[in-house]
């Protein structure tokens, strides 16, 4: 992070990944939009982050429908006057059954959420960054964007589709000074995963087993590596998809 404090925008940053990512950049003095569909938890973030001394919205939204995202991004710029940062994160899991059993609303909606909300953004705020002639993006995508994992087929679609559109824009704008990365966590300690270990022990033994490091990450190990994507210490990582999975997608 430069010595200036910066705007950035996070999506779905009202709970876990996003929230996690919210707090470490606010705490390094950054001002910060949240874009969350839910407004309980969104305003609760926004008094949480407040308290570190740096200015916040919290902008109702959500991401699946064009208008939303496009007030998203002109809510910041009439503010802030810019954004310098992206967090490109929110999105939901689906159904957890095998791909044929999915219904065609259950395919639509992570398609909606997890895509086609993600390249709303991307188009929105690519536009005013290369106005700026500078931003820093990195998008969300997972293990399952990387590799096959049963039970998340709609899933690992839409997240094989962010390592995609992650290094086809990681190309197109890298002249214009932009640079744009995805993170690829493996399961990770969020509050889903945390109510999910209390009712089923045995399936969540049974999957950090399956870790080299045999266990999950946590939200804070995620919000790290996110930090160092956006600082000015990482200059030259641009169109990567880097995982942050104890191993798993080593094996
Ligand atoms: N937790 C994990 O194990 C894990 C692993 C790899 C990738 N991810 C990815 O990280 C991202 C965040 O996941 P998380 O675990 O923090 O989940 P989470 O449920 O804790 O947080 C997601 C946030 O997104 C918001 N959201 C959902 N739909 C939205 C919409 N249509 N518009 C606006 N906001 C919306 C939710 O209200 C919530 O605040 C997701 O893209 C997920 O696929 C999570």
């Amino acid at each position: 992070m430069s010595d200036t404090s910066q705007v950035a925008i996070i999506t779905g940053g009202a709970s876990g990944l996003g929230q996690a990512v919210a707090l470490k950049l606010a705490d390094q003095g950054n001002q910060i939009v949240l874009v969350d569909i839910n407004e309980d938890t969104g305003q609760a973030t926004r008094t949480q982050l407040e308290k570190l001394g740096v200015e916040v919205l919290f902008v109702h939204a959500d991401v699946s429908r064009a208008a939303d995202v496009k007030r998203y991004v002109d809510t910041t710029v009439e503010h802030f006057g810019r954004i310098d940062l992206f967090f490109n994160n929110a999105g939901i899991s689906g159904p957890g059954t095998p791909f044929v059993d999915n219904s065609i609303e259950q395919i639509d909606e992570v398609l909606n959420i997890n895509l086609r909300g993600a390249l709303y953004g991307l188009k929105y705020v690519l536009e005013v960054m290369l106005k700026q002639g500078a931003g820093t993006i990195v998008n969300m995508a997972s293990s399952a964007g990387l590799v096959g994992i049963e039970g998340v087929g709609t899933y690992s679609a839409t997240k094989h589709g962010m390592a995609g559109i992650t290094k086809t824009i990681a190309v197109e704008n890298a002249k214009q000074g932009i640079r744009i990365n995805a993170v690829a966590p493996g399961a990770t300690e969020t509050p889903l995963i945390k109510a999910y270990r209390q009712a089923h022990p045995d399936i969540v033994a049974r999957n950090e087993a399956a870790i080299p490091q045999q266990r999950f990450g946590s939200p804070e190990e995620v919000a790290e590596l996110v930090a160092f994507l956006f600082s000015d210490a990482a200059p030259h990582i641009n169109g990567t998809v880097i995982p942050i999975d104890g191993g798993f997608t080593a094996q």
